[in-house]
């Protein structure tokens, strides 16, 4: 069976041929990052009129690049939550256009349910139940998977996200968005000891996250060296901060999985691409003898691969949409 997937839920119009969920036919991603960058985040109408202008282009050129015509594909599965709502309706709109003029069946797809499908394409023997560490721009969120299609949030965050956390403490020091992706390479060639921040938990909720606290001991530790005229190390800073984020969310993670007696763990997200991140999972898994499933970091940001994949196995589940399918800005994955 195969399907296009479809993906517009920030800043990248991204379309896809996926074969049984598993095998990746053709992935185009076009990345609006460039145009946002000069603003330090994703402009929300920028981006919804950009996905307009590429939209067609790019799904031609993922049809194109595995060789196939609109007459070969059994489906079309579109992200239609969450997100930018305006971004949102853009590929939620063109695939329902899509789905009419060629009668084939419409596979709604939430956004984090396709990034831990990003495994399946990475792991193709990888099968439910796992423990998920889903870490993304908008999204912190400890996710049992006990079937494709049944998924229950143990742990979420009560702030911001871990892409964000990450966002706004590299913008503070001067590092341009999204800035997660450049603290981690920075983070490499500092001392992670060097500066002490705080390891927030949250009462009475030991497995969710707070990260707002630890973004405002960086910038208040910014503010009082300027201050003083001290000089600050950003690479020092840079994996101080990355190694308090990632404690944060291993400490949590991993008693999850003892609170779970979880077999099988797996991350996902554009954090899931974090270096740092990576080889801790890596180590604590391998401490534990628990199995650990990481996405290709070429899987890790938004494409619709990964829409494609989970659309497979929503379609298995009958879950699939009428003309009134709409895009929701929030919804849980559950
Ligand atoms: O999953 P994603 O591509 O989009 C959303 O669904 O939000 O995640 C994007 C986020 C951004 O905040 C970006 O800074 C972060 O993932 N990110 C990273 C790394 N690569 C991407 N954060 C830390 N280290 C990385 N290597
Ligand atoms: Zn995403």
């Amino acid at each position: 069976m195969i399907l296009l997937g479809i993906e517009s839920s920030c800043d990248e119009t991204a379309a896809a041929l996926v074969e049984d969920g598993r095998t990746i036919l053709s992935s185009v991603i076009a990345s609006q990052v460039e145009e946002h960058k000069i603003y330090g985040g994703v402009v929300p109408e920028i981006a919804s009129r950009r996905h307009s202008e590429a939209i067609v282009g790019v799904v031609q050129e993922a049809l194109s690049q595995a060789g196939k015509s609109l007459a070969d594909l059994d489906g079309i599965a579109v992200t239609y939550a969450p997100g930018l709502i305006g971004a949102l309706l853009v590929g939620v709109n063109f695939a329902k256009g899509l789905a009419l003029s060629t009668g084939l069946p419409l596979i709604p797809v939430h956004h984090l349910r396709g990034h831990i499908a990003s495994n399946y394409l990475s792991s193709p023997g990888l099968e439910p139940p796992f423990l998920c560490l889903v870490v993304s721009g908008g999204h912190s969120h400890i996710v049992q998977v006990e079937d494709y299609t049944k998924l229950k949030i143990l742990g979420r965050t009560r702030d911001d996200a871990a892409g964000e956390a990450f966002d706004k403490a590299a913008r503070a020091m001067g590092i341009p968005y999204p800035g997660g992706v450049e603290m981690d390479r920075v983070a490499e060639e500092g001392n992670p000891a060097a500066y002490k921040l705080p390891h927030p938990h949250v009462e009475g909720a030991p497995l969710d996250f707070s990260f707002s606290g630890l973004k405002t001991a960086v910038l208040n530790l910014l503010n009082n060296a300027r201050q003083k005229g001290e000089e600050i190390s950003v690479p020092d800073l840079c994996a101080s901060y990355r190694r308090a984020v990632v404690s944060c969310l291993t400490e949590n993670f991993f008693q999850a999985a003892e609170m779970t007696g979880a077999k099988t763990l797996a991350a996902a997200g554009g954090v899931s691409a974090n270096r740092l991140l990576r080889r801790e999972l890596e180590r604590l898994a391998g401490e534990r003898g628990l199995p650990l499933y990481l996405p290709d970091k070429s899987l890790c940001g938004d494409n619709a691969a990964m829409i494609a994949s989970q659309g497979y196995y929503e379609f298995l589940a009958g879950n699939t949409a009428g003309m009134d399918l709409n895009a929701c800005a929030q919804r849980t994955i559950e």
